[in-house]
Parts: C-alpha cells; structure tokens; sequence
C-alpha cells in the first residue's frame, strides 16, 4: 500500500491505496465520485476524462499513486459552473446524449475545448471531440451543443479553426491525454524538427526520436535494407521494393480496433547527410480510412560514437473513422510506444538476436498507427536504396 494525497475537487484527499490502483477506480470507489465513468479501460473512449492540473486526462490509464500533490477535477467539481451549467443545458436541448455513458468524458472534453478556443466550426469541433466516443447519438447533438455554446461564450465571434497552425502532436494545443511521461522518457535522444516549414493546412505533426546501441554506419547500412526496417516494425509487411518506389501492408491493433493498411510510396535518400523522406499514402479497405504522410528522418552520432541518434518528424493527414483519434495525447502515447518497441527490435536484431516486433504487449497500435503504418512503412523505404 501506499499513502496517496492530492487534491480533489478542492479538496484535500489522504489515503492509502494500492499502487496499481487506477486513478477511475480511486475516484468512483474510494471517494463515490461516480460521474467519472469508465468504458474501454484502455485509454481509447474517452469516458473517464477528468481534469489533472486543468488539463483532460484519461483516467483509466493513470495510475491513482502517479497523481500525488495533484489536483484532478471530475464532472462533480464543475457543478454550478457557468460554462458547464450551459453545456449541461446544451446536452439537454440538443439530445446530445441517450445512454448517457459518454456524456460526463464529452462534458469535461467540451468545457476544455470552449474554455481554450471558444466557438469552432462544426469540422473542428469534431476533430477536437475527437477523443471521446459516443455509441448512442451520431454526434449531431453533441456536435450542435457545442457549438451553441461555444458562440454563447465567445460573444458570438467565431475563432478561425485552429488547424493550420498547430505545432507538435496532434491538432491544436498539446493536450496530455495520457499520463505516461516516465514511459516516454525512455527515449533519451531529443526530437527536432526536419521539416522546412509548418506542416500544411489541416496535417498534423509528430516527431520522435530513439537511439540504437551501434555506430552511425552500421545503422545506416541496416536501415538501407527495408526488409531490415519492416522486420522491426510490428504489424508490418513489405511487399514491393524496386529501389525507389516501395509498397507495403501494415496491421493496426488498438484495443478494440483493428485494420488493415496497404499503401504505396516514393522515397528519396541523402546519403551523405544521412537522412531522406518519403512521400507515402494508404487506406484500410474494410474500415474506409485513409492517410497520406510525409516522413523525414536523420540519422545522428551519439556523444561516445558507440551510439546513433534516430530523430523522425512525420507530417500526416488521417481521414475516416480511423481520424477520430487523431487527438494528441493519443498521437503522444502510441508514437512513444512505437518508437520504444522499434528501437528495442532494431537494437536486439543488430546484435544477432530476433526482432519479434510485437507491439501487443505494449497496448497495440492506435490512430496514428494508420498515420504511421504508412509513415512507418514507409520509413522503411526511406532508409533504403
Ligand atoms: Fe478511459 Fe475509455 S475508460 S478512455
Ligand atoms: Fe450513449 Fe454517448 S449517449 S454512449
């Protein structure tokens, strides 16, 4: 057991908790805060949002001991706050909810979004809700009272959709939708940006960075066999290669979602800098989602000689129903993941061992494992010649 104090809803809570205890089950059993509602237990559905910090978090994935010193807000907290008194009313006369299970993630996720962005248009709005699911309502109402809030709140100015702007992961700000920074930290080389300029209207951006246990050459001689690059990739497949034009498959598996991606691509190779990028795209027949993604990457020496710096930035554009998760803590955390299970294969097969990519353990693929079945795929043809 472990002693637990951190804040909620205003309060000072002390108490002594199991340390796999997750930060949803404290909540709903430990202090009957029970509008913190828990469906996938997976980080996907959005219903156990609630605020850590003021910020929306899944609290399905958190664990209750990583919260000690915080302050967490659950749909309880917001009671009798304007904004979300004028949501709950929204919910209501727009029938935005029918079971009511997603509503209280929805809420807290609305209350953020008009609380940084005030009114949006009804295609930004989706794609920013686009981290809570709702099985019940086709999203109209939910879409629709939002958006009259949203206009209430901003005095009826519409903000320009914050989509060609955003920086970093995902659209929009950075939301911390996860809590799996010490996960994420096992990446010890710092991201850049290899891209010229911001990504175009309506992409997104990731960037990751890994290192490998070689030198620099040994790497790079690796990398320029993509069948090397796919045996590391999970899920993936390489099936056309002719030097410059390359084709491929890749396997997503989240959770409850699974899809099949083949796409196709072109890449370009700078040998003497030791970088490239592809220009790829690819669609999962069955589930009618597509992605288009430009991918650069650099290869860079680490500080002994002994080690090489793999620094990866990704330009995507995910559409269909694989796009509603495209919200950045969920790019954030399945790109963290996948870099991690890339690199360990990488480094275990450089050293004579077996890739055995298989990111099943690790929790799947995600969203953006659509992005970067195509991106990654197409990482392999960018390291290769
Ligand atoms: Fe936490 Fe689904 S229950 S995201
Ligand atoms: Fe039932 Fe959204 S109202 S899941």
């Amino acid at each position: 057991m472990a002693m637990l104090e951190l804040t909620i809803n205003g309060k000072v809570v002390r108490a002594e908790v199991e340390p796999r205890l997750q930060l949803s089950d404290f909540l709903r059993d430990g202090q009957n805060l029970t509008a913190t509602h828990v469906g996938c237990e997976q980080g996907v559905c959005g219903a156990c949002t609630v605020l850590i910090d003021g910020k929306p978090a899944r609290s399905c994935i958190s664990y209750a001991v990583q919260n000690q010193g915080r302050e967490i807000t659950t749909l309880e907290g917001l009671n009798g706050d304007p904004l979300m008194q004028d949501l709950q009313q929204a919910f209501t006369g727009q029938h935005a909810l029918q079971c009511g299970y997603c509503t209280p993630g929805m809420l807290i996720s609305a209350h953020d979004l008009i609380s940084r962005k005030g009114a949006l248009d009804e295609a930004a709005i989706r794609h920013e809700m686009s981290g809570n699911l709702c099985r019940c309502t086709g999203y109209m109402g939910i879409v629709a009272a939002i958006r009259e809030v949203g206009l209430k709140h901003s005095n009826g100015q519409q903000m320009a959709p914050n989509i060609s702007g955003n920086t970093g992961f995902g659209l929009g700000r950075e939301v911390p939708a996860f809590d799996l920074a010490a996960e994420a930290e096992v990446h010890t080389a710092a991201a850049v940006s290899l891209a010229s300029g911001p990504p175009e209207p309506g992409w997104a951006r990731l960037e990751q960075a890994f290192s490998v246990g070689q030198d620099m050459e040994a790497v790079w001689q690796y990398f320029s066999d993509p069948a090397n690059i796919a045996g590391c990739f999970p899920g993936a497949r390489l099936t056309a290669f002719d030097g410059q034009d390359i084709a491929g498959s890749m396997d997503v598996k989240f959770g409850p979602i699974t899809a099949s991606f083949s796409g196709s691509g072109r890449f370009d190779l700078d040998a003497a800098r030791r970088r490239g990028v592809l220009q790829g795209s690819g669609a999962d027949k069955r589930g009618g989602s597509r992605v288009k993604a430009n991918v650069s990457f650099l290869l860079v020496p680490g500080d002994d000689g002994l080690r090489t710096d793999v620094k990866v930035t990704v330009d995507y554009l995910l559409s269909g129903p694989l796009a509603q998760f495209g919200r950045a803590g969920l790019v954030r955390e399945f790109a963290s993941r996948l870099s991690r299970q890339f690199a360990d294969n990488l480094n275990r097969a450089m050293t004579g061992g077996d890739a055995g990519a298989d990111m099943d353990g690790a929790g799947g693929i995600s969203i953006i494992s659509t992005t970067l079945s195509i991106i990654w795929a197409g990482i392999r043809s960018l390291f290769s010649r």
